[in-house]
C-alpha cells in the first residue's frame, strides 16, 4: 500500500482554498489514492463545536490569547481523531487551513508570538506538520471581488476584521512560507480554477 501524505492549503479569505481542495481530492482519487478532505477550524464533532464558538461567538467574543487556545484545542482533536488515523491507514489528508493559519491570523494579525503558537501546537498536536503546505496567493483587488460575490456583505467574526488586519495576515503568510521553502509551495491563485489546480498538482508533485 502506498503511503498517504498530509497536505494543507493555506491563504487569506476568498483565495479559493476549498475549491482547490476538492479538485485536488478528485485528481488524487482518480489516481487510485485514498483521500480524506477536511477543514479547520473543524473536521471532527468536537472541533466543529469549537468552530461555532470561534466564528459566531456569544457576547463580546474572545481575546487573542483565548482565541489562539481554542484554535489549538480544535486542532488537537482534529489531529488526534481524524488526521493521524487517516495517515496511519495510508490515506492522503487534504486540509483547508491548518497551523499556519494560526501563525498568520493570531500571530501576524493579532500580534501573538510565533514561538508561543508553535509551543501550543507542540502541546496540542505533538507538533505535527504537513508534508507540504500550499499557500494560495491572490491580489487583494481580486480577493475583494470574489468575496463580494461569495459573502454578499456577510462574513464571520474573523473574516470581517478590517483591511489592515488582513494585510498583516497576508504578510505573515508570505514570511512564514519564505522561512520554510522545503515545506511550502507558494501558488498564484489568479485565473480559472482549472489553471490554479494544475499549479497545485505540480506543487504537490502528484
Ligand atoms: P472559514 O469560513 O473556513 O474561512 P475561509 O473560507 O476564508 O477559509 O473560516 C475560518 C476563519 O478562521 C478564517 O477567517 C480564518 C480563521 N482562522 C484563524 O484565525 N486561525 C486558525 O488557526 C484557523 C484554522 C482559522
Amino acid at each position: 500500500m502506498s503511503m498517504g501524505r498530509f497536505i494543507a492549503l493555506e491563504g487569506g479569505e476568498g483565495v479559493g482554498k476549498s475549491t482547490q481542495v476538492r479538485l485536488l481530492a478528485d485528481a488524487l482519487r482518480a489516481r487510485g489514492h485514498g483521500v480524506v478532505t477536511t477543514r479547520e477550524p473543524g473536521g471532527t464533532p468536537g472541533a466543529e463545536a469549537i468552530r461555532a464558538m470561534l466564528l459566531d461567538p456569544a457576547g463580546e467574543g474572545w481575546g487573542p490569547r483565548a482565541e489562539a487556545l481554542l484554535f489549538a484545542a480544535a486542532r488537537a482533536d482534529h489531529v488526534d481523531r481524524l488526521i493521524r488515523p487517516a495517515l496511519a491507514r495510508g490515506e492522503w489528508v487534504l486540509t483547508d487551513r491548518y497551523l499556519d493559519s494560526s501563525r498568520a491570523y493570531q500571530g501576524g494579525g493579532s500580534g501573538l508570538d510565533d514561538t508561543d503558537l508553535l509551543t501550543l501546537h507542540r502541546i496540542g498536536s505533538g507538533g505535527l506538520l504537513p508534508d507540504r503546505t500550499i499557500l494560495l496567493e491572490l491580489h487583494p483587488d481580486e480577493v475583494a471581488q470574489r468575496l463580494a460575490v461569495r459573502d454578499r456583505g456577510v462574513s464571520d467574526r474573523i473574516g470581517g476584521r478590517d483591511v489592515a488586519y488582513h494585510a498583516r495576515v497576508a504578510m505573515a503568510f508570505r514570511r512564514i512560507a519564505a522561512a520554510d521553502p522545503a515545506r511550502f509551495a507558494v501558488v498564484e491563485a489568479g485565473g480559472s480554477p482549472d489553471a490554479v489546480h494544475a499549479r497545485v498538482l505540480a506543487a504537490v508533485g502528484a
